[in-house]
């Protein structure tokens, strides 16, 4: 049952005005960009998302989502004839069946490039913290189990001259790039698609390579039919025992059980992952694994970032409400 916890719009309460439905609160500027254009309506507690979703659309001009919305194609057979656009508050839009949105003459937005460098910067984070064991070490500290400084005390690899491996090289994993590159790494990428032609200071190899040359490899792919499981126990068994996995695009991209496997079995060294394959849920064992570090999704959780990602995302919306094309659609473009 669809709970409305806002309907607000008061300085213009014709019926006719848009009407922004929202799964989510989304931080200012946004709320008062879609109050300005039209009603709003935020939606609460939702015990069956997708059905409740197809009811709150109902009479939604644009509803704004978030990637933890399945909006697939029962949905877009069960919106009502106004409506324009769904607004991911997000880079990546795996959530959302785009053939389907496309088929029903439905736009598709998403909130790319405010999010590149925090998200860029989370994934450094993980890298450094998986090479240098920092999250272990802190579990240490706090149990009151260090026995002190010792020369072969908790050693962990040298990022200088290690190679990390960027599978996708787009926006987000260019600036992976720039940042490892003043940590002395050597960037090699695999592109998966529609990603830059060329770049400076990164070689182009083909997937094989990538695992092969890997001592950091870094996930920045979209998650799609083409890339689920693309690293699992085969590939992971190709890659060197020094080598460290990362991911911060979308959790089924590993085959986490495989992962579990070869982080207790030491075939590879260790793990940053922000994202899950069952997220929020752990595959059992990951969680045991002192050499993986794990953060909740935070790749783009930043003050500033949601906030740019919240006027980008009303930005798309309001547009589509008034007819316009939006900034960031994903499909029904001409390109
Ligand atoms: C976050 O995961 C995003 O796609 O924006
Ligand atoms: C993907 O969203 C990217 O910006 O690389």
């Amino acid at each position: 049952m669809v709970t409305p916890t806002t309907e607000s719009g008061a300085a213009r309460p014709s019926p006719h005005s848009p009407l922004f439905v929202l799964t989510r609160q989304l931080p200012p500027p946004a709320m008062e960009m879609f109050e300005a254009a039209g009603r709003v309506r935020v939606l609460e507690s939702r015990a069956d998302p997708a059905t409740s979703l197809w009811e709150a659309a109902g009479d939604a001009t644009v509803i704004c989502t978030q990637l933890t919305d399945v909006v697939d194609r029962g949905f877009f057979q069960h919106a009502g004839p106004q409506l324009r656009a769904v607004c991911n508050y997000a880079a990546g839009y795996d959530n959302i069946d785009i053939p389907a949105a496309t088929d029903h003459g439905i736009l598709v937005t998403n909130t790319p490039d405010v999010l590149t460098t925090a998200t860029a910067d989370c994934t450094m984070g993980l890298i450094l913290a998986a090479a240098r064991r920092l999250c272990e070490g802190d579990a240490v500290m706090r149990a009151g189990r260090f026995p002190g400084w010792s020369p072969t005390y908790m050693l962990g690899a040298d990022l200088d001259g290690a190679t990390l491996a960027l599978i996708g090289y787009g926006r987000i994993a260019r600036a992976v790039a720039i940042r490892a590159l003043a940590f002395g790494m050597r960037i090699v990428y695999v592109n998966t698609g529609s990603d830059v032609d060329e770049a400076p200071d990164a070689e182009r190899v083909d997937f094989a390579e990538a695992l092969h040359r890997a001592d950091v490899l870094s996930i920045h792919t979209p998650l799609s039919s083409r890339t689920r499981h693309l690293i699992g126990a085969a590939e992971l068994g190709t890659m060197k025992p020094t080598a460290i996995v990362v991911n911060t695009a979308r959790g089924p991209i590993i085959d986490e059980s495989a992962l579990v496997t070869a982080l207790r079995a030491g075939t590879i060294a260790a793990a940053g992952l922000d994202v899950y394959e069952s997220e929020p849920d752990l595959t059992p064992g990951l969680a045991e694994c002192p050499n993986v570090v794990l953060s909740p999704h935070l790749g783009s959780a930043t003050r500033g970032t949601r906030a740019a990602m919240a006027r980008v995302c009303a930005t798309n919306a309001v547009a589509a409400a008034e007819g316009r094309m939006p900034p960031n659609a994903v499909n029904l473009t001409t390109r």
